[in-house]
């Protein structure tokens, strides 16, 4: 028995190797360096599925197959009728709730443009704004940019967007790739997969951690407040959102790779200052308080001042990670049912047992 599986091993990869003493993440063969800011999205769809996928279009084909998946999407799905009152991530769950389920290249291609459209019309019509159609000519990154704003991105941005989708494509057995894996291996179709994946995600102990990232900066607000705030967050029992990772001991190679797509993108000096800050503040405390456990930067804390740069509001920075993982699911699942063995674990009984009839 394991507490929360830790350490256990359920499943052999060939997508991506997380090495949590090393800080090393790698992706298909490459190192995250070798992909974050030099891969688009399109680019690491078509790498994570590779041979996966039957007939799946590639290269400059898959841009343009994608962009004809967002726009049949736009056209099916997108309306008014999903209640605003819901989150944006429930929002963007209940849209592709409504794409038929089933297997092959149609399914995947809706399902790898479903975030890249939903996203964007959740927040406009939380706002009160008409969804924007899609523009099937750009790029992915580009698209769900153009989309949210209604303006067309700055290639910086789509790039940075880009980098950004591409970090966070694959992390080995997260908890929504597992949960992803587990409902493929019924056979339920691959919507129902990445139903589940997204399910699992938003939960502030996976990818729902940098919406209150931004919460915490704002509540800080000046770097001098940082120690402060963090030491009472703590002493009421919170957890700092962005620290700590089950598998990483050392500092989380996304993290770097965020903060250099923050500086590429040359956005707002004086709030990279007050993150860096805090983050030194928090890694400081962190430390005092935890000397046995390392408890280092995760990726979600420079997610958070990215995607905040590129115009996302944080309740919608989970969309946003959801964009980008759908890869991962998608090519877990795959992997999943060629290996064709239902996940099915044991428990064991601990509560009573029936009374014996005298
Ligand atoms: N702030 C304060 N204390 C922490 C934190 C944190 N962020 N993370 C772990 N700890 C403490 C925890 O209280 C526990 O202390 P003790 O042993 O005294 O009870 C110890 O460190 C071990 O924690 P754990 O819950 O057993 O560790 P885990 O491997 O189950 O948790 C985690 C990993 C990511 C859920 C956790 O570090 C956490 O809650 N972090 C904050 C939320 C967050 O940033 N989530 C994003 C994760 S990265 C994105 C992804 O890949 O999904």
């Amino acid at each position: 028995m394991s507490d929360g599986l830790e350490d256990v091993v359920a499943a052999h990869t060939v997508l991506s190797e997380v090495d949590g003493a090393a800080g090393r993440l790698v992706m298909r063969g490459h190192s995250l360096d070798a992909l974050a800011g030099h891969t688009s999205f399109e680019e690491m769809a078509a790498l994570m599925l590779d041979g996966f996928v039957p007939n799946l279009p590639r290269q400059k084909q898959l841009q343009v197959a994608l962009g004809e998946a967002r726009k049949e999407l736009f056209e099916t799905i997108v309306s008014d009728a999903v209640p605003a009152a819901l989150s944006p991530v429930e929002m963007v769950r209940a849209m592709t709730a409504l794409i038929p389920d089933g297997e092959g290249a149609g399914v995947v291609l809706k399902l790898l443009a479903a975030p890249a459209v939903f996203t964007p019309a959740a927040l406009r019509l939380r706002r009160g704004l008409a969804p924007v159609a899609p523009d099937p000519s750009l790029s992915q990154a580009a698209d769900t940019l153009r989309m949210l704003t209604g303006a067309a991105p700055t290639p910086q941005q789509a790039a940075a967007l880009d980098t950004y989708l591409v970090t966070v494509a694959d992390h080995g057995l997260n908890a929504s790739t597992f949960a992803a894996r587990v409902v493929a291996s019924t056979r339920a179709g691959l919507v129902s997969a990445v139903l589940a994946g997204i399910s699992a995600l938003k939960g502030p102990l996976h990818g729902g951690a940098p919406g209150p990232v931004i919460e915490m900066l704002d509540a800080i607000g000046a770097p001098a407040d940082a120690r402060a705030w963090l030491e009472a967050a703590l002493d009421r029992g919170d957890r700092l959102m962005g620290f700590g990772h089950r598998i990483y001991r050392v500092r989380d190679p996304r993290a770097d790779a965020l903060k250099g797509a923050i500086r590429r993108l040359g956005a707002d000096a004086g709030r990279l200052a007050l993150a860096e800050a805090v983050e030194q503040a928090a890694l400081a405390i962190l430390r005092e308080r935890k000397p046995n456990r390392t408890l280092e930067t995760n990726v979600e804390f420079y997610t958070a001042l990215l995607l905040e740069a590129l115009g996302f509001t944080p309740d919608s920075f989970t969309c946003v990670f959801a964009l980008g993982r759908t890869t991962g699911w998608l090519a877990h699942a795959h992997e999943q049912i060629a290996g064709g063995k239902l996940i099915r674990p044991q428990s064991v009984y601990v509560g009573p047992q029936p009374r014996q009839a005298a």
